[in-house]
């Protein structure tokens, strides 16, 4: 061939393997405001769409609106809109307020009526001329409405003919950032924070301005950057110009800055000898303190408190309540339009956990309900969605309907600090819809928890919805690519409550990875399953998340909430499980919901399967509505969960050649290893209730594992056998460690079974403190190796590190010898647990 033509075509297909493989590659930093091109049909339908942009006005926030507006259609359209200053005599996208509009056209729209934040789009003529309109009572409105135009072309809905009004449901509708100022974020799996490193503000504030894009773009209006558990220094003089500087990258996005505040700041950092609310020189600090900060961010939202509270000072320090905590801050407040979030998530965490009638779940009721009406005007009570802490299934709080005279809002927890950090899928939007649905009968009216928050059912003027989101530096925000789910499903939920879950997830889909229709299809289904998978390998009939709570909240860890002051029992014992909480003969904690709720918990047979340990202490033989024991459905459920798990990666892989490479293999990685933990997570909670209640599965299956071979039963040089703690966190209670001064070891087996393909599970710990090494050998020929450096939240061997490798499609014959060879590092020994072998064709 001629030369010419050789390096031509070379550099054709370099330029073609680039090209392809940048097309392909995202790094889900875009989340769902990518504004991919669309196809050339899809792109059809929009053909019409006037081809400049006029905005009326020229403030920052409609600013963004059109630079969005710009970015959007360029990108999906392929076009870029003229600006223009004045309405030409083609068609155009107008960007304007109501009132703005009504200058030039005073009769238009006539009976819009827009409360804060709504939004108009409509096609209506101006002096005859045909034009796309998106109007609001607000700058931020329109800027809502601009991103609600833009998600409609993504999806490839009409926009041809349109009028539509859409109004929030609530005003607050918050995100909260657990972000520590030394940049790590409390219960945050997704990086360090966006906003603080080093004791200051960062330097480069671009991510925390993109993810106020992010926020605007679900209607997010505010976000408190720093954690509850707050450092005083947060409203130290020189810090203020820090948040400041938050301030002016949130503002173009109509996002207002929060902080939350130590209730001690006086003392600590005031000088004064105490931090008392009925203290004169108290009040003066902070009212003198919040004039400061508003001198600096004059749109200043107002602050979160967290007080009183797993080791944080409040009120009760001075024998005074959170009503007098809250108001002396809300009067600093007022004048500026600021508000208190005043945490309801107040409790004792030294409770006896001997007595019967304890119940940490009564805390937030029997704290708050006798201050009602209590509270001034700008004080909302932020109340966690269940009474205990987040965990994969609760009642709703009875505090919800506690409060008639005083607003409220509801805390749900974008970041998965119970249902899987991110390393497990879970979509919370159709538990936060049961949360938001359930009617808490407490009027005439039904009366829904998100009616009730919203300030509909008690006539209250504020109210709404916050979350704690966490997003960190991961280039995706959560980490997980399919966790960003659930943030947008809490703003869409936020903004209106009343879409139904498919709706969220298909939306979200559409604008995450495209209008493909088994891609829609396959993740949304995924999405949607994906909450009762974790809940049924987890936390059983509402006993609650069964994991290490007094640790990283993450892998199994059944018996760490018993016989501790934490509260989070689950009670079981030899004969039953379950915390009896009724009022005949519990702890009482039924008796603070209204009557006809009431009535249901306490009755055995009519609370609902799925809380029934929340509510009644029964034996394991307790037959459940499907006819069930408790402990076999509790041998089931983790079964059928470890499979569903598994089955979710098989979904995945339907999707392999429909995904660009980066996300599908991201999200493959970590579907696998939900896939093991899974299994960690079943043989820990089966083995425990079988170990406790002496019940054998009906289908024998716990404590019986074919093809698994124990390591401590492997022919081990330099391995040395060790117990696992809790025990039920390893296969047998033991695990084998490559511990100093050894610095290789092995451990070998011999195969036994049929020449064959075989898929070969690996189970060792992969801790945060080493990066061992792992080498699998069939005689003398390597097959695997891997290094085991993930980050997961454990120091030791056990249920947060317990790590599956699998090799598949393993050809064995009887005789082979099997080898692991682990070289430890730092204090991760190459701990192993077992190797599990099935024949292919059995999976
Ligand atoms: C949970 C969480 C804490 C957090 C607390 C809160 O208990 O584990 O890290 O501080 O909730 O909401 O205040």
């Amino acid at each position: 061939m001629h030369r010419f033509l050789h390096i031509t075509i070379g550099v054709a297909l370099l330029f073609w393997a680039f090209g392809a493989s940048c097309a392909r590659a995202e790094s889900g930093a875009d989340a769902w405001l990518r504004y991919a091109p669309l196809d050339k049909s899809a792109a059809q339908k929009y053909s019409a769409l006037p081809t400049s942009v006029v905005v009326l006005g020229d403030s920052p926030v409609l600013g963004s609106a059109k630079d969005e507006l710009i970015r959007g259609i360029r990108g999906m359209l392929g076009r870029t809109l003229r600006e223009e200053k004045t309405l030409p005599r083609e068609g155009v996208i107008v960007l304007a307020t109501l009132s703005a509009l009504r200058e030039d056209s005073p009769r238009l729209f006539e009976e819009a009526d827009l409360r804060e934040d709504g939004f108009l789009l409509a096609m209506e003529k101006i002096h005859g001329i045909d034009c796309l309109i998106v109007t609001a009572a607000s700058d931020r409105g329109v800027l809502y409405g601009v991103f609600a135009l833009l998600s409609k072309i993504a999806r490839g809905e009409s926009v041809s003919a349109l009028h539509e009004t859409q109004q929030p449901f609530a005003p607050i509708r918050w995100a909260d950032q657990w972000d520590n100022l030394d940049g790590r974020i409390e219960r945050g799996y997704a990086g360090p924070s966006i906003f603080f490193e080093n004791g200051n503000v960062r330097a480069d504030l671009a991510r925390a301005g993109e993810y106020a894009r992010l926020l605007a773009s679900i209607g997010i209006n505010g976000c408190a950057i720093n954690n509850v558990n707050a450092n005083p220094r947060v409203l130290e003089n020189d810090f203020l110009p820090q948040l400041a500087r938050v301030a002016d990258v949130f503002r173009p996005w109509g996002v207002r800055l929060s902080i939350s505040v130590d209730l001690s700041s006086p003392k600590v950092i005031g000088g004064l000898d105490t931090f008392d609310p009925a203290d004169p020189r108290v009040a003066e600090w902070w009212r003198k303190k919040i004039d400061d900060l508003y001198r600096l961010v004059p749109d200043f939202a107002g602050v979160v408190v967290k007080a009183d509270s797993e080791g944080r000072l409040g009120p009760a320090t001075y024998g005074r309540t959170p009503a007098d905590a809250a108001n002396v801050i809300a009067r600093a407040l007022a004048p500026h339009h600021g508000i208190v979030f005043y945490r309801a998530f107040v409790y004792n965490h030294h409770l006896d956990w001997t007595n019967p009638k304890n119940d940490r779940a009564k805390a937030a009721y029997d704290n708050f309900h006798p201050l009602d009406g209590k509270f001034d005007d700008n004080v909302i009570i932020q109340i966690k969605h269940g009474p205990i802490d987040f965990q994969v299934r609760e009642p709703v709080s009875p505090l919800f309907s506690g409060l008639e005279k005083t607003n409220e809002a509801i805390e749900l927890q974008v970041t998965q600090e119970y249902t899987g950090q991110q390393r497990h899928l879970c979509f919370l939007v159709p538990m936060w819809k049961e949360v938001l649905n359930f009617d808490m009968h407490a009027g005439e009216q039904p009366s829904a928890v998100k009616d009730i928050v919203a300030g509909k059912t008690f006539h209250r003027s504020i109210g709404g919805f916050v979350a704690v989101v966490n997003v960190g530096m991961d280039a995706n925000w959560l980490s997980h690519p399919l966790a960003m789910a659930n943030l947008y499903g809490y703003g869409r939920l936020a903004w209106n409550p009343n879409l139904d879950s498919r709706t969220i997830a298909e939306e979200w889909t559409r604008l995450s990875f495209g209008n493909d229709p088994s891609v829609v299809q396959t993740i949304s289904g995924m999405l949607l399953a994906s909450w009762p998978i974790y809940e049924s390998y987890t936390g059983p009939l509402g006993a609650g998340t069964l994991t290490d709570i007094v640790g990283a909240h993450f892998g199994p860890g059944v018996e760490s909430s018993e016989r501790n002051g934490w509260g989070q029992w689950h009670r079981a014992d030899h004969d039953g499980v379950g915390m009896d909480r009724t009022a005949a003969t519990g702890t009482g904690y039924v008796a603070q919901y209204r009557a006809s709720v009431a009535k249901m918990y306490e009755s055995l047979d009519a609370t609902p399967d799925e809380l029934l340990l929340f509510f009644h202490h029964v034996p394991y033989t307790y037959a459940l509505r499907s006819g069930k024991t408790v402990i076999q459905h509790i041998y089931d459920s983790h079964y059928e969960g470890a499979e569903q798990a598994a089955n979710l990666m098989q979904q995945w892989k339907s999707l392999q050649s429909r995904i660009d490479g980066e996300r599908y293999e991201e999200v493959l990685k970590r579907l696998d290893f939900q896939a093991g933990h899974a299994i960690v997570w079943r043989d820990a909670v089966c083995n425990w209730f079988f170990q406790i209640s002496g019940i054998a599965d009906q289908h024998g299956r716990v404590g019986h594992y074919p093809g698994r071979i124990e390591a401590e039963a492997m022919q081990l040089q330099g391995y040395i056998p060790f117990e696992v703690v809790p025990r039920e966190t390893a296969s047998g209670g033991k695990a084998i460690e490559c511990a100093p001064p050894a610095q290789k070891c092995s451990a070998t087996f011999p195969f036994d079974g049929a020449t064959g393909k075989y898929e070969v599970d690996v189970e060792y710990f992969d801790q945060n403190n080493g990066k061992s090494n792992f080498r699998v050998l069939v005689g003398d020929k390597v097959v695997d190796e891997w290094v085991a450096d993930d980050h997961l939240p454990a120091t030791k061997p056990g249920g947060d590190s317990s790590t599956r490798r699998r090799i598949t499609g393993l050809m064995l014959r009887p005789g082979d010898n099997i080898r692991v060879e682990g070289v430890p590092d730092g204090d991760e020994h190459a701990a192993l647990d077992y190797i599990e072998i099935r024949q292919s064709s059995q999976r």
